[in-house]
């Protein structure tokens, strides 16, 4: 297989210490936190599927049971859901095992995102392969990764998530100085800057957590020293590929304008459960008119 191939697999780093999140965090990681009624991972492996990735890799953690046991057969609940004839809840337990082809890697020491992704390495091999971020939700109403592999795919390249932020915001993320490509709907990525201030900003573009990438990442990642927080950063790797020429080289851009949910620290977690209770079939109604009595007796 090349490295122009159609992307097959997923890899989802799951290994990060999540300490915005402690104590929840203590002894589960935080990518099973729960989201209305699934944990977050679960709307991301389902994202993978959908775009047609059935091969998906975790990179887990000191606390992978968790993890591994949401995606596994529960035969004591199940036979117990079947005998009381809950087809409802059956289907939906059995949903997260059916869902794709999952495997799992440890990370060991939690050296960083790039060092959880080069974990990945032997799984992969040398085709392009797409990472999403558990704690980044994309609504599955809007397109972004199909999207994203179809540009891997006439680049050649790498392809990084933007979106736009306000500028007092950035400081919060991987900014991102681009070159408009005429007549296509992605950019070319000139720089990438780790969480700069508003001033040093070159855009308001931010990375957020789903790429595809060149296998030739690896060999970079092996390369990059530690950077920021002592962590093997992945956007320190996907510079110097941005700064390459030729096979393997380029790192381009896809703007994403859809809904978005930040799961990783606590005030955007909340906000994501609520934007998705409220948008559910079962529970928004009931919740939205809770909400608007609660937020109307709220004091100024
Ligand atoms: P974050 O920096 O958001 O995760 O990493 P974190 O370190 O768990 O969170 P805080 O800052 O301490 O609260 C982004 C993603 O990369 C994974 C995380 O699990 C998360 O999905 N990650 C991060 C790893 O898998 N390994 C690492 O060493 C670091």
């Amino acid at each position: 297989m090349t490295s122009a191939s159609r992307v097959r697999k997923a890899v989802i780093p799951a290994a990060g210490l999540g300490t915005r999140f402690l104590p929840a965090t203590k002894a589960m990681p935080k990518e099973m936190l729960p989201v209305v009624d699934k944990p977050a991972i679960q709307y991301v492996v389902q994202e993978a599927v959908s775009a047609g990735l059935q091969d998906v890799l975790m990179i887990t953690g000191r606390n992978k049971r968790a993890l591994e046991d949401h995606f596994d057969r529960v035969p004591v609940t199940e036979q117990l859901l079947e005998a009381k004839g809950d087809a409802e809840k059956l289907s939906a337990v059995q949903h997260a095992t059916d869902l794709g082809d999952i495997h799992y890697v440890r990370q060991g020491d939690p050296k960083g995102l790039g060092h959880a992704v080069l974990r990945a390495k032997t799984h992969v091999g040398n085709e392009p392969f797409a990472v999403l971020l558990g704690d980044d939700l994309i609504d599955e109403r809007d397109e972004l990764l199909t999207t994203m592999i179809e540009v891997q795919a006439k680049t050649g390249g790498s392809v990084v998530a933007l979106i736009e932020v306000e500028p007092s915001q950035i400081s919060s993320y991987g900014c991102a100085d681009v070159e408009v490509i005429e007549g296509e709907g992605y950019v070319r990525i000139r720089q990438l800057v780790e969480k700069p201030s508003p001033e040093e900003a070159p855009s308001n573009l931010a990375i957020i957590g789903r790429y595809v990438l060149h296998p030739d990442v690896f060999q970079v990642l092996e390369n990059t020293k530690p950077g920021r927080g002592n962590e093997i950063q992945l956007t320190d790797a996907l510079q110097t590929l941005a700064a390459r020429d030729g096979d393997g080289g380029g790192v381009y851009g896809v703007i994403f304008r859809g809904r978005r949910y930040d799961t990783g620290d606590k005030l955007s977690y909340l906000k994501a459960v609520v934007t998705l209770a409220c948008d559910s079939e079962d529970l928004g109604p009931d919740l939205r008119s809770w909400l608007t009595s609660f937020t109307a007796h709220l004091p100024a």
